[in-house]
């Protein structure tokens, strides 16, 4: 069956940002037959028998992280969107912001009338000027036309949404710590346990789901849980997806395609293939910048939760990054390094000190000055990160410095061997 891409079914609509382009190409039809047809236990099972799992980067069950809210009512619920989208080479969320915003705002709707919250927060990263601007006139035209406030569409459902916006700190798209940048503070990330669904914003239960997590539930209430769990490899890896590809490709760009596409299909098909004729793949990071990187004798992959962890990587974020063989690993580890250790949030000592180690020695290998100790001190230090952090961020940088290290082994050690790049060309920059 041919597949039918549906997130992005909107986007080249000259006027797919607007109320009346969304009503006129069938929106809110969801959120009139949830609120007709559905409890809001009855559509959290709907969200559960559909598999959606969240599209942020963990791929959580979205319905079973609902059905982890207290069942006393003594504490209001918050629902907090994630559109702070930071993750180097992921650039998905933004399109769905800035093309179809009511799509978002549907499913926001649907959200939090399932969890029963009549307040919700759109985080949204502080560099989305844009986004910014054209998420806040769709959710002023979907109050006018009562889509949100009191009493929506007459069903006694009421909510309200508040948009914040962030200061520009990656670590801020990490749930904990963006409930503490919400509440004003410093975005140091909290220990879990407790969770956000039990002790969350101002210490209430609190969902907090990605910006792509939740324009899928509004086409789970638009067309069914069993139609949406017949997309992709089920039952584990349901849905369409949205994947980035940028890096050495010749149309970098966001694609949709079911969940459990094989990631040459997005490369060479979607993507349009390999950037120059003459430089084959030497390697690729499927879920963004944070995630194991593969080489390309293992690039022949799908591109879902399950396939990838049993490949050794993470499908993350979804953000792709292409490298061909003219790309210098050390210098490709070291760029990422450099974005790791600036966005540190400095709460834990071995993130802290070790995303600045990393810098330290990939600059040293990398400009010639490398010594023979230098690689094993490498995953020396990110297997001193690992684990040890109060927050997932040190698995972030200890991941991609353990994988290309081992990866590239041979690689590394020439940088410390000759005192020079073997490759003599630069890298993805
Ligand atoms: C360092 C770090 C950065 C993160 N950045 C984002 C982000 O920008 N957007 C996002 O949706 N999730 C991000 N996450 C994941 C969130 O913590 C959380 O799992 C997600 O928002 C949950 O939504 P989901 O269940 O719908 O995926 C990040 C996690 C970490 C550890
Ligand atoms: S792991 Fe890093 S980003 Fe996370 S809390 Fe510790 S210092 Fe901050």
């Amino acid at each position: 069956m041919a597949f039918e891409p549906v997130l992005t079914r909107n986007i080249h609509r000259p006027d797919s940002g607007t109320i009346e382009g969304y009503l006129a190409a069938g929106g809110y039809q969801g959120l009139r037959r949830a609120l007709k047809e559905f409890s809001p236990g009855q559509l959290v099972e709907e969200v559960k028998n559909s598999g959606l799992r969240g599209r942020g980067g963990a791929g959580f069950p979205t319905g079973m992280k609902w059905g982890f809210l207290p069942k006393t009512r003594d504490k209001p619920r918050y629902l907090c969107v994630n559109a702070d989208e930071s993750e180097p080479g992921t650039f998905k969320d933004r399109l769905l912001i800035e093309k179809d915003p009511h799509l978002v705002l549907e499913g926001i709707i649907l959200s939090a009338y399932a969890i029963e919250s009549s307040l919700a927060f759109f985080y949204i990263r502080g560099e989305f000027h844009e986004g910014y601007r054209i998420f806040q006139k769709a959710v002023q035209e979907a109050r006018a036309k009562g889509f949100l406030g009191t009493n929506i569409l007459g069903s006694g459902f009421s909510l309200d949404i508040i948009i914040y916006r962030g200061a520009g700190a990656y670590i801020c798209g990490e749930e904990t710590a963006l409930l503490e940048s919400l509440e004003g503070k410093r975005g140091y990330p909290r220990i879990k346990p407790p969770f956000p669904a039990i002790v969350g914003l101002y210490g209430c239960p609190t969902i907090i789901n990605n910006v792509e997590t939740l324009a899928n539930v509004t086409l789970i209430a638009e067309r069914g849980a069993a139609w949406y769990a017949s997309i992709g490899r089920p039952p584990k890896n349901t849905g369409p997806k949205l994947f980035c590809l940028s890096g050495h490709v010749k149309r970098p760009g966001v694609f949709e395609a079911p969940l459990g596409v094989p990631f040459l299909e997005l490369l060479n098909e979607h993507a349009g293939g390999m950037q120059h004729s003459d430089r084959p793949l030497k390697a690729a990071v499927p879920g963004g910048s944070s995630m194991k990187i593969l080489p390309a004798s293992k690039c022949d992959v799908l591109m879902d939760f399950d396939a990838l962890a049993a490949a050794g990587t993470s499908l993350g974020s979804a953000g792709g990054i292409v490298m061909d063989t003219s790309t210098c690993m050390v210098t490709a580890l070291l760029n990422v390094a450099r974005f790791y250790a600036h966005e540190s949030c400095g709460q834990c000592t071995p993130c802290r000190e070790g995303t600045g180690w990393f810098v330290k020695i990939l600059s040293r290998l990398e400009r010639g000055d490398g010594r023979p100790e230098d690689v094993g001190l490498l995953t020396g230090i990110a297997s001193n990160i690992e684990g040890n952090t109060v927050c997932p961020f040190g698995e972030a940088i200890a991941w991609p410095v353990e994988s290309y290290v081992r990866v590239f082994r041979e690689e590394f050690e020439e940088h410390a061997k000759r005192k020079a790049c073997p490759m003599k060309t630069t890298a993805v920059r």
